[in-house]
């Protein structure tokens, strides 16, 4: 596919993805752009996407039956599967994750994408329909993941979020390290505020402290304005395992400063009110 076979020659592969899909053009587009397509023309990293109906037997190139026992809806057959992953093994090697994304499978996370970014190889089998043979799954697949609590029509999105937040993850795939050790989720809690030129756009100015060139200043309201997110939009991430590992003892005390002067204004207020 674009970005892989000739790009690759000469340099060392760190990574190959293979994707199965009945929707090649779909991941092929995400592989053409971006951060993924430029990992693949310098060869740090491989993505090979493989048509599911190329391992039909039929003269329809058929993939999907109807559900034993009824129901709506169509799945797709195991034999394809089967075949294709026997061709990527053949072809690409032994891959150390098999993944089907999935609304039954586990939570994606951050950690994942981490682990499976020192793999050597990976594989992502799509479904669609009402879902793959579960034979599949039982029999090919190391993990079964969801991208989040919602159905999407097909694995296909999904394996593009995971393959991206994979291959950002290898090394030399970002320019700047420092832009994937600072990801939101690389930290258990979200990102501060991000601002650019010009200073002042539609009244709406940068904050100072941004402008002043006073590094700590700028570290201490990064990382206060990132735990004030976190409180108002995720407070679970401040209550997870994943937290009390990587909190210092600077964001202990921002947030219990934090935590502290928001007490603070909701007493004072209580007290007005009941004053008046
Ligand atoms: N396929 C359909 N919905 C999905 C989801 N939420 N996550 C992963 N794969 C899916």
């Amino acid at each position: 596919m674009a970005g892989t076979d000739a790009a690759t020659e000469g340099a060392t592969i760190v990574m190959r993805v293979d994707i199965v899909t009945i929707f090649p053009e779909m991941v092929r587009g995400f592989a053409r752009e971006g951060i993924v397509a430029r990992a693949c023309e310098r060869g740090v990293v491989d993505i090979a996407v493989h048509d599911l109906r190329d391992f039909t037997t039929d003269r329809h190139r058929v993939v999907d039956d109807s559900p034993f026992g009824g129901g709506p809806g169509m799945v797709l057959k195991p034999e394809p599967f089967f075949r294709a992953l026997a061709h990527i093994r053949e072809t690409r090697g032994e891959p150390s994750a098999v993944i089907v994304p999935s609304p039954q499978g586990r939570r994606f996370t951050h950690d994942l994408a981490v682990g499976w970014s020192r793999a050597e190889h990976i594989v992502l089998l799509c479904g669609r329909y009402e879902g793959i043979d579960e034979r599949v799954v039982e029999a090919l697949a190391t993990d079964e993941i969801s991208i989040g609590d919602y159905v999407l029509s097909g694995g296909e999105l999904a394996a593009m979020v995971v393959a991206d937040a994979v291959v950002r993850q290898v090394p030399g795939v970002v320019g700047d390290a420092r832009s994937v050790s600072e990801d939101s989720f690389a930290r258990p809690w979200l990102d501060y505020p991000h601002y650019t030129r010009p200073a002042e756009w539609e009244g709406r100015r940068v904050p100072d402290v941004l402008l002043s060139g006073h590094h700590a200043q700028v570290a201490r309201w990064r990382l206060r304005t990132a735990l004030e997110r976190t409180l108002d939009r995720r407070p679970d991430l401040l209550d997870g395992p994943g937290f009390a590992a990587e909190a210092g003892a600077d964001v202990e005390r921002t947030l219990r400063e934090i935590r502290a002067e928001r007490q603070g204004s909701r007493s004072g207020r209580q007290e007005r009110k009941q004053e008046s």
